[in-house]
């Protein structure tokens, strides 16, 4: 990623293909079907090939879409053909109201949620990712997910039969709206779309807009026709959603972190053979830290793209603006400590401590 800017942001496509909505249900639905009444066929394949189905939400130009990418390949090459990654990005086959359906079905092998989307399935602590203004950078996160708190938040998962197998990084998000969002006035009745997250529809309220809750496929639609009126997102999903067509202004307010979990339906990982495990989990270590290594040039590049396209404002916070935004939604910790619950924040606040000695 260290040439022309031009020439990497022109990767970036410039726009997702119109979506033909009713098409995709119907592949849906077929394929869960048939998934459905397949599913033991995966437990049961031959110990020579194995397929595993990749889905997620985002566009391939991201860092989440790269990094699965990467994955594939690792996987192809190390396996020498015999393991085969299918991927499904956009959302083609499911979206983020029945992915995890999907996960426990046996219709895909592999998602990689955001770490927001995990609290509506019955894991609240994860929703600690989303407390506004928590992290002062991306080293501050990794402090939790590279740590002993990400690997016990991981392994919980296990209580509702899924297996955590590492995180990824997208970013910082950033407010959009058509018109500015600089200081807390500036959200006064605002529907503004948020991820199925408790914290982040209190930090939305904190700020006096209503939070509307949308899967993530549905945003660029609902934003377009008014139905909310705004969102916040790192930029390269703004951009890769061409949310930047119906949005005049992006606020860089970097007020909250996305960030994901790559899980796994955990009797279909542990029916693989202890050689394939290894080189999945291997590879896919290696995928999402190569993810994590791009995820701030994408979200550069991305910016630049926006900017080359001169359809939307783009407004940089003075640090008064962003202490302001911080003043308004600082009560939303000590509101939903209660959801997350206290022993996470506790652990939480121990991982981010300043490391210095008096
Ligand atoms: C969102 O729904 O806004 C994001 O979680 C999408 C994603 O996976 O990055």
């Amino acid at each position: 990623l260290k040439g022309d800017p031009r020439i990497i942001a022109s990767m970036l496509p410039p726009a997702l293909p119109p979506v033909n909505q009713r098409r995709r249900w119907l592949h849906r639905v077929a394929v869960s079907a048939a998934s459905a009444l397949a599913a033991p066929a995966v437990l049961a394949q031959p110990a020579r090939g194995l397929t595993l189905r990749f889905s997620h939400v985002v566009a391939d130009e991201t860092p989440k879409g790269l990094a699965v990418l990467r994955f594939q390949s690792l996987v192809a090459q190390r396996s020498g053909g015999r393991i085969q990654v299918l991927t499904y990005p956009d959302g083609q086959l499911y979206g983020d109201h029945d992915e995890m359906a999907a996960l426990q079905l046996g219709a895909v092998e592999m998602l990689a949620p955001s770490l927001s989307k995990f609290g509506r399935i019955g894991f609240p602590e994860f929703e600690l990712f989303d407390l506004p203004f928590l992290f002062g950078n991306l080293a501050d996160v990794r402090r939790i997910t590279q740590g002993p708190l990400g690997q016990r938040l991981l392994q919980g998962l296990g209580r509702h039969g899924l297996s955590g197998l590492g995180y990824l990084d997208n970013g910082f998000k950033q407010m959009s709206a058509n018109r500015p969002l600089l200081a807390p006035s500036d959200f006064a009745g605002l529907r503004m779309r948020v991820q199925a997250s408790r914290v982040i529809a209190a930090q939305m309220r904190a700020l006096g807009a209503q939070p509307v809750s949308l899967p993530f496929s549905e945003t660029r639609r609902a934003l377009a026709s008014g139905v909310v009126h705004g969102t916040e997102n790192p930029v390269s999903n703004f951009w890769t959603q061409r949310m930047h067509e119906v949005q005049s202004d992006l606020s860089l307010t970097e007020h909250g972190y996305l960030g994901y979990a790559v899980v796994v339906n955990r009797r279909f990982w542990l029916s693989l053979q202890p050689a394939d495990r290894e080189l999945l989990g291997q590879a896919l270590r290696e995928a999402l830290r190569y993810g994590d290594q791009i995820a701030d040039a994408q979200n550069t590049l991305a910016l630049a793209a926006l900017r080359r396209a001169g359809s939307t404002r783009i407004h940089t916070l003075s640090a008064l603006q962003r202490t302001r935004l911080r003043e308004a939604v600082e009560p939303v910790h000590e509101a939903l400590e209660r959801r997350i619950g206290l022993g996470w924040m506790q652990a939480m606040r121990e991982a981010l401590k300043p490391a210095t000695t008096g």
